[in-house]
């Protein structure tokens, strides 16, 4: 009885750990996805050759930071809410701006807040600190 008991715990905790593990993953994974747009359209902002090409690749990498600030508002991380919403709104000033100069101005300094969230949440491409 005490034996099978036992069994019946070890059961659970595995199935409980594996559990915890896909979910891990899996918010991983979407974070990532998030992440690599973000990243990909901040390039694209630094080759656009025109305001309209500009525009579309800062809206795509605005909407990205603001999934990754909803990602750490869930999480109770205010710093890096914080650097994600620096970084989209650095992106929506750069739509906003008149003319393509200015609107790469507008964005020349999110690089901090890149650095400043992934000195603290960023391990190669896992988390740390969560
Ligand atoms: C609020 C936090 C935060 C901000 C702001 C942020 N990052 Fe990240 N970044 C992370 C975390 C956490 C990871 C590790 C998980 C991952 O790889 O997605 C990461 C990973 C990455 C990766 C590796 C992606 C992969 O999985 O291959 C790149 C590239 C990257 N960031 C670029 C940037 C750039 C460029 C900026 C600014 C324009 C930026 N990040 C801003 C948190 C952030």
């Amino acid at each position: 009885m005490l034996d099978s008991m036992r069994k019946a715990t070890i059961l659970i905790s595995i199935l409980a750990f594996s559990a915890f593990g896909l979910f891990a993953q899996d918010e991983l994974a979407t974070f990532q996805t998030a992440m690599k747009a973000a990243a990909g359209a901040n390039g694209a902002t630094r080759q656009a050759a025109d305001k309209a090409a500009f525009d579309a690749k800062a809206k795509e990498a605005s909407e990205n930071f603001d999934k990754i600030s909803a990602f750490f508002k869930a999480k109770g991380k205010d710093d890096a809410v914080k650097f994600s919403m620096a970084a989209s709104d650095a992106f929506k000033a750069g739509v906003a701006a008149g003319s393509l100069d200015d609107a790469k101005a507008a964005v020349s300094k999110v690089g901090a807040n890149c650095q400043g969230c992934h000195a603290v949440y960023r391990d190669g491409n896992k988390f740390k600190g969560l």
